[in-house]
């Protein structure tokens, strides 16, 4: 059977003091993205009628990661527990099947809520809650069987010395008809260890009403919820983890796979070699067979096959052909465009500028603002000063097949011809004519002991 219409809610109004931060628990970033997002990028895939996210405490942080996605954000005045929070999304004007989330599972992923809302579908239920066995139920709320039925769900504060002994768990999930919300949620009271409307309180209101509550069984994967530092720390290594494998079975050479930080929207080739401690963020594109040395940052960076990314190296929003060398210790910045065969070395900083096919700078040198031709090679030490007196930025432009002496500085805006040599230590202020010579340091002066005297 398939799935028919729903919708769902997503509670995430708790503040999450146990984060003991200021941020909204639900904003901290697993793996390089807000926990709230990923469950929302799972629920999306499943195609619900609607999305519906309670908010609260740090609202317009929320609100800015899941409007994006098309959800209706539902503010819940105060947090006075999770019953409250699913009534604050105006569930009168819902009808059907509603799934319910914790907005702080991070690793729920489209495969497993698939399976779930299948069974409650193929089920009939009116009332499901997805459970799970932990042999560490520690913090979660115990379902109470009575002979196999579902009766009740006690949480973990109020639960006696044998409740807590129980280890099928409330992974905090539900499926249900809107109708049954509406009609038990205003029957939750509060009388409980944390003075709190509970959600799980309707599953023993619809029983004592002679509806059936089904138990969705599902792996422990599904109840993992972060409520602490640990816990979050615990979610981002899954979660590199899990990439790690994936692109390993598609021939990605990882050495170390516990210590490889690739984001999940990133590709990377086969063949490609990826050193510990490299971290791979954003819109990122890796082609083959390249080599990612150790402690590479890189960040929304396009690049292409048989590169050679080397230790230590920051790379964001550039791009960069095949063939290229890069670093170790490079910096490239925003609109950085590498053509094909580049080398560019250590302590370089490229920004807003295009280097021709196999042109290179190889040593401590900062191109901003720059046009560099095919096969020029750019001295050590060489600066373009791209931002004038004037607080605005100006161009440096550099023909083919040029010859940049150490320690040159241009002072934009200039043009470089096609062929030219600048002498090493020049300040270049004016244009040079293709195939010219430029030379603008003073005259080497000697003094025959001159030095000696003084000494004396
Ligand atoms: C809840 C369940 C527990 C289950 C566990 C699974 C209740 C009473 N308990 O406990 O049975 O085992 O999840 O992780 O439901 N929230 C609001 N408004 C509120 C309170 C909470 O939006 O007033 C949101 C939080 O932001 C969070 C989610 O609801 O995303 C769960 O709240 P939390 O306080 O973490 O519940 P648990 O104690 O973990
Ligand atoms: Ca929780």
């Amino acid at each position: 059977m398939a799935i028919g219409p729903f919708s769902t809610i997503v509670l995430a109004a708790g503040r999450g003091t146990r984060m003991k931060t200021t941020l909204p628990k639900v904003v901290h970033p697993v793996a390089g993205r807000p926990m709230i997002e990923r469950a929302l990028r799972a629920v999306k895939r499943l195609g619900p009628e609607e999305v519906r996210v309670v908010v609260g405490y740090g609202q317009d942080l929320v609100r800015q990661i899941v409007e994006p996605y098309g959800a209706l954000c539902y503010k819940q005045e105060k947090p006075l527990g999770t019953a409250h929070a699913v009534r604050s999304a105006d569930v009168d004007t819902l009808e059907g099947k509603v799934l319910i989330l914790n907005g702080d599972h991070p690793l729920l992923n489209l495969k497993d809520l698939t399976k779930i809302l299948k069974e409650a579908f193929e089920m009939k239920s009116a009332l499901a809650v997805v459970t799970c066995e932990l042999e560490e139920p520690g913090s979660f709320g115990r379902i109470i069987r009575r002979q196999g039925s579902l009766q009740a769900i006690v949480e973990a504060k109020d639960a006696s010395h044998e409740t807590l002994k129980v280890k099928e768990v409330n992974t905090g999930i539900y499926v249900c008809d809107a109708k049954v919300l509406r009609k038990y949620l205003p029957l939750v009271e509060s009388r409980n260890a944390q003075g709190e409307f509970y959600l799980t309180d309707i599953v023993l209101l619809a029983v004592q009403d002679g509806v059936r509550v089904d138990g969705i069984k599902a792996s422990d994967r599904i109840a993992f919820g972060v409520n602490s530092q640990k816990e979050l720390a615990m979610a981002t290594k899954k979660v590199f983890l899990e990439k790690a494998e994936q692109l390993m079975a598609d021939g990605v050479i990882i050495m170390d796979p516990e210590n490889t930080y690739v984001e999940d929207s990133v590709t990377v080739g086969a063949g490609t070699t990826l050193f510990p401690n490299v971290f791979l963020r954003g819109k990122t594109s890796v082609g083959e067979m390249c080599v990612i040395e150790p402690n590479a940052w890189i960040t929304d960076a396009v690049i292409g096959n048989n590169v050679h990314v080397k230790a230590g190296s920051y790379l964001q929003e550039c791009q960069v052909a095949s063939q290229c060398e890069i670093g170790p210790y490079a910096h490239l910045r925003p609109k950085a465009e590498l053509e094909e065969g580049v080398k560019i070395g250590n302590f370089v900083e490229v920004k807003n500028a295009k280097m021709g096919k196999k042109s290179q700078a190889k040593h401590l040198s900062y191109l901003g603002d720059a046009e560099i031709g095919e096969g020029t090679n750019i001295g050590c030490g060489t600066i373009t000063c791209n931002y004038a007196a004037d607080k605005k930025k100006y161009k440096t432009k550099i023909g083919k097949h040029a010859f940049i002496g150490s320690d040159t500085q241009f002072v934009a805006p200039v043009t470089i011809g096609d062929g030219a040599v600048i002498g090493s230590g020049s300040t270049i202020t004016k244009d040079v004519p293709a195939e010219a010579l430029a030379v603008t340091r003073a005259k080497q002066v000697i003094k025959e002991n001159y030095a000696k005297k003084l000494k004396e």
